[in-house]
């Protein structure tokens, strides 16, 4: 070989290591990096115990969340002691954090059931005394924090789980009336003009009697003019969870009031002991919870509620449950880690796309692009039996064997990849 020769080989050969470095830097990068990058929010919930003596758990926050939400030390009975005494000593230690380390912050939360000190609900209180602590308790503590925290949960949880109507067994309710729930958001609005108001809630991410309570209620604010921003979907899910077109129609209708949404506080349980298959499935519950969110344009964070299976609610609530959350008891990152990672990094037209349809007597076929295999596809929601992947396009037809026989004009055609990634809606013509 001449020198020319060797040079140029050397050069290729330079340019080659650097590529797949920067390739691999992209891969690798924490969550964040990925996150920041494209405007987007991956967060965890933070537990005061671990923050105040555990190094390794601090170091993993700051390297991998640009947002983080308290477990406990936003409630009532952590911040309201008693009736003459605020105590902020972890409120300030953690929006301090957030701030140095360049997150955002969301308050939770301001108003719940639970968590609510007994020398309130014991006290005797008449409504308007209630009234008037709600409001010097929000505007002390949402005033205090005035333009650095990024979101409040204002309400939580005041919807019930089987008619959708409002909770009734809640303090606030039984208390104030319905009323307590604008009330806490005006009195949000007027100690921060600033913030997102949200509403918050469990089991209300797809379509139900709760899901339509929750529309219900949150429309009924906006048509009366009550400041309130948009609606967090906790979701606490069971391990085999899946997105489904039902999410995509409940964010729609969220979207049309002019809300936004935030998925607030992710995990995925699992019947202990967990098997690696098990851990596989659950990598593939936070890959669609999150694929969802980045292709939803008013879905604006995802949370997940601890970040580590060594401190999460799960056990102590769940019995028999565990192993819900992206890194193991000893900090080691999961399947569901290496998936949000994935998702993080990937492009944003990576979705599938329709472009047509054409009915062949009982075969339907459906025209696109970037169809993976095994990809699933709706009518109306309704999930297809009989689908392949065509045998010579497989990424551009897929064939529904039976379903021609039931399309009908005016019909949405949606299709999802397995990796979550939803289609277009596109209506049959
Ligand atoms: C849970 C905390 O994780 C526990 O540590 C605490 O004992 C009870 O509350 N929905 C919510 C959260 O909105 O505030 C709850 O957090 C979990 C369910």
């Amino acid at each position: 070989m001449d020198t020319c020769r060797v040079l140029v080989v050397g050069l290729l050969l330079v340019i080659l290591v650097l590529s797949a470095h920067v390739l691999g830097a992209a891969q690798d990068r924490p969550l964040r990096g990925s996150a920041d990058e494209r405007g987007f929010f991956i967060g965890t919930a933070v537990a005061m115990t671990p923050f105040r003596s555990e190094s390794i758990y601090n170091e993993t926050l700051r390297r991998e969340f640009n947002i983080i939400v308290a477990e406990n030390a936003f409630k009532w009975d952590s911040v309201r002691p008693s009736r003459d005494s605020f105590n902020f000593a972890d409120t300030d230690a953690l929006v301090d954090f957030a701030e140095a380390n360049n997150m955002k912050i969301r308050g939770h939360t301001l108003v719940w059931h639970s968590q609510v000190p007994s020398w309130l609900t014991d006290g005797n209180f008449t409504r308007d005394e209630v009234i008037s602590i709600l409001r010097e308790y929000i505007l002390t503590f949402v005033g205090r924090y005035r333009g650095r925290v990024w979101a409040w949960d204002v309400v939580n949880e005041a919807v019930d789980d089987s008619t959708g109507a409002l909770r009734t067994n809640s303090f606030w309710f039984q208390t104030i009336g319905p009323d307590y729930i604008e009330l806490a958001f005006e009195y949000a609005r007027e100690a921060d003009p600033a913030a997102r108001l949200y509403y918050n809630d469990y089991s209300i991410e797809d379509l139900s009697a709760k899901s339509n309570g929750v529309y219900n209620l949150v429309s009924s604010l906006k048509g009366q003019g009550v400041p309130i921003d948009g609606v967090g979907w906790q979701m606490h899910q069971i391990n085999g969870f899946r997105t489904e077109p039902a999410h995509k129609t409940n964010a729609r209708r969220l979207a049309d009031l002019g809300l936004e949404l935030s998925i607030t506080e992710m995990d995925v349980r699992i019947s202990l002991p967990s098997t690696s298959e098990e851990l596989n499935q659950q990598s593939d519950a936070y890959r669609h919870a999150i694929n969802f969110c980045l292709t939803t344009p008013n879905c604006t964070a995802l949370l997940t509620w601890g970040f580590t299976d060594k401190h999460s609610w799960i056990p102590g609530f769940f019995a028999g449950w565990g192993d819900a959350l992206i890194y193991d008891s000893s900090y080691q990152p999961k399947p569901a880690y290496f998936a949000l990672r994935e998702a993080l990094v990937q492009k944003a037209d990576s979705a599938p796309a329709i472009n047509g349809a054409q009915r062949d007597r009982k075969r339907l076929f459906i025209i696109g692009q970037g169809f993976l295999e095994g990809a699933e596809f709706f009518i109306n929601g309704e999930k297809q039996k009989k689908v392949f992947n065509s045998s010579q396009d497989p990424s551009v037809t897929l064939i529904a064997k039976k379903s021609g026989k039931k399309v009908r004009t005016g019909d949405i055609l949606l299709v999802k990849n397995p990796d979550g990634l939803f289609s277009n809606e596109f209506v049959y013509p």
